[in-house]
């Protein structure tokens, strides 16, 4: 299903478009992923500007990611200001490892911290941690863990939102078998994907809409919400 010319335009539009002043911290998420053997799941490098012009647009400062793997996206997105924190979790010692190895290398490991656990198990305590205001509350989400918990994250996310904070769900269009109900059936994480596309669009707290994508990634998507 792969198209070439998808990958050419990424690759055309990074020649032009793309002047990363951490390229080399990237490479070096990419590549020590790889010789760790993790996943290369993560976002492509058009995608992750992507989320770090979001960041620079809304002028967050205060920014949230779910699912760290390797590091690579919260360094775009620590990257989108001098004074950007970037809170991110992740389930994988292993992974945590990988990736403050990599903020170590970029320099950036005192504006990301990394919180070990399980998505819901971290996420009920920095929710009582801004409701205490022991932690500031965040301008920018990026949602990009395990699928099946999508709408449990967003849920999870929305009340340590500041007013028209943008959350960013990764990959629900999933070659499009989002709009497949019998995919769903077969696949956990299709159905993850149509809960939290179901969900944000019932909730009265968000302005949603949906940006599908294809490029080196192949055909995918995100979910965008804005807290109202
Ligand atoms: C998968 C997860 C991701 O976050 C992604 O961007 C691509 C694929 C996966 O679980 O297969
Ligand atoms: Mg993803």
């Amino acid at each position: 299903e792969q198209d070439d010319r998808w990958t050419a335009v990424d690759n055309y539009a990074i020649q032009h478009l793309v002047h990363e002043e951490y390229e080399s911290a990237l490479q070096y998420a990419i590549d020590l992923s790889a010789k760790e053997g993790l996943p290369n799941i993560e976002v492509s490098p058009l995608q992750g500007r992507f989320l770090k012009l979001q960041c620079m647009a809304l002028n967050a400062k205060n920014i949230l990611e779910v699912g760290t793997l390797g590091g690579y996206s919260s360094i775009l997105l620590a990257s989108s200001s001098p004074d950007a924190k970037v809170t991110t979790i992740e389930i994988s010692p292993k992974h945590k490892a990988v990736a403050e190895e990599v903020h170590k290398r970029a320099g950036l490991s005192d504006r990301i911290e990394i919180l070990l656990g399980a998505g819901m198990e971290v996420l009920p305590q920095l929710r009582k941690d801004v409701k205490d205001g022991k932690r500031e509350n965040f301008g920018f989400v990026f949602i990009d863990a395990d699928k099946e918990n999508n709408l449990n994250y967003l849920n999870e996310v929305i009340p340590m939102c500041r007013p028209r904070a943008l959350i960013i769900v990764d990959n629900v269009v999933r070659k499009g078998t989002l709009a497949d109900p019998e995919a769903a059936e077969r696949e956990s994480k299709v159905a993850g994907a149509r809960r939290v596309v179901e969900g944000a669009g019932r909730d009265a707290r968000l302005e949603c809409s949906l940006l599908q994508t294809v490029g080196e990634k192949n055909y995918d998507g995100f979910l965008l919400c804005v807290v109202k």
